[in-house]
């Protein structure tokens, strides 16, 4: 960790991987974002969902198996398994077994009659898919949460064909994407009036402080979210207030006013930058939106 953080601070663009947001604390607040009121993705999607249940359960099929990469709380998923009884069985991917754990024990007691086969795995890597000692259609991938917008479209690219790889001709991907729309909306979705993504987003200093003997002053940085209309994404910053200096494990990294780490993209698509983005891999069967056209559910197929 000491080492890819000190490189990133190093480029003449400083940046820090946004898998350092999730320690305790980081998921605690970015499950508190999922519920502040400009924060329209979590709810718009949970609500297409339900409004078109049918719909989509139709789609994955009875006897499909559910693969799940970062499947965290495992919340969603559910709606799709109280719809889907006969589902042939359901495989989290986590990279916290913990939490995995945890979540996989309080599944198989509320769906005591669902085949569940954890995945403990780093799932932007290839990883092993359990045997599945029973017969099954097709391999049905559930990505909800525009977390694909968090990739680069090149990376959102090497995932998918990661995706791919393992699925058969027919295989399903339900995925969220959040769609390109007036920079006020998107802008106010990161910049909360509560200040939780900014927490959220400083949460990454104080986590270098206590895990990398750092010392960043958490009033000499601020959080910036802005929409960059070019290259179709909100960025996330840390500005410096002023001219500083701050220490990581001995080393001194200086920063100059106005000088930004750059620490999340979240890219916005249209259904046609989508339908481009996947086109090497998937179809785009079938979009889902709400009434007023924030957000996407798709069900992609592999060709
Ligand atoms: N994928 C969601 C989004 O881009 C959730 C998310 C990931 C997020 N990283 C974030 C939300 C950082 C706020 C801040 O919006």
């Amino acid at each position: 960790m000491l080492e890819e953080v000190l490189t990133g601070l190093q480029k003449p663009q400083k940046a820090l991987s946004s898998k350092f947001f999730y320690d305790e604390r980081g998921s605690e607040l970015f499950e508190q974002i999922t519920r502040l009121k400009e924060y329209y993705l979590t709810r718009t999607e949970y609500k297409i969902m339900q409004d078109h249940i049918g719909e989509i359960t139709s789609a994955i099929g009875s006897e499909s198996v559910i693969v799940e990469p970062g499947s965290g709380s495992s919340k969603k998923v559910r709606l799709l398994l109280d719809h889907l009884p006969e589902v042939s069985a359901y495989i989290p991917v986590e990279i916290s077994e913990e939490y995995l754990t945890d979540v996989v024990n309080e599944l198989r007691r509320e769906y005591p009659d669902l085949l569940i086969k954890p995945v403990c795995a780093d799932y932007t890597k290839p990883f092993q898919l359990p045997e599945i000692d029973k017969a099954f259609e097709y391999y049905v991938v559930f990505y909800p949460g525009s977390t694909i917008g968090n990739f680069r479209p090149a990376e959102a690219q090497d995932f998918l064909k990661l995706l791919s790889d393992f699925m058969v001709p027919g295989g399903g991907l339900l995925i969220g994407v959040d769609l390109k729309k007036d920079s006020t909306i998107l802008e106010a979705a990161y910049n909360d009036s509560k200040g939780v993504t900014a927490a959220f987003n400083k949460n990454m200093l104080v986590r270098l402080n206590r895990e990398l003997d750092a010392d960043f002053d958490l009033e000499q940085f601020d959080h910036q979210a802005f929409y960059n209309e070019k290259k179709g994404r909100i960025e996330m910053h840390l500005v410096s207030v002023q001219n500083q200096t701050v220490h990581i494990s001995g080393k001194s990294i200086p920063f100059k006013k106005g000088e930004t780490i750059h620490t999340e993209n979240s890219y916005k698509y249209s259904p046609d930058d989508f339908k481009m983005l996947v086109s090497d891999w998937f179809e785009v069967e079938k979009i889902w939106t709400d009434d007023d056209d924030l957000f996407s559910l798709q069900y992609l197929i592999k060709q």
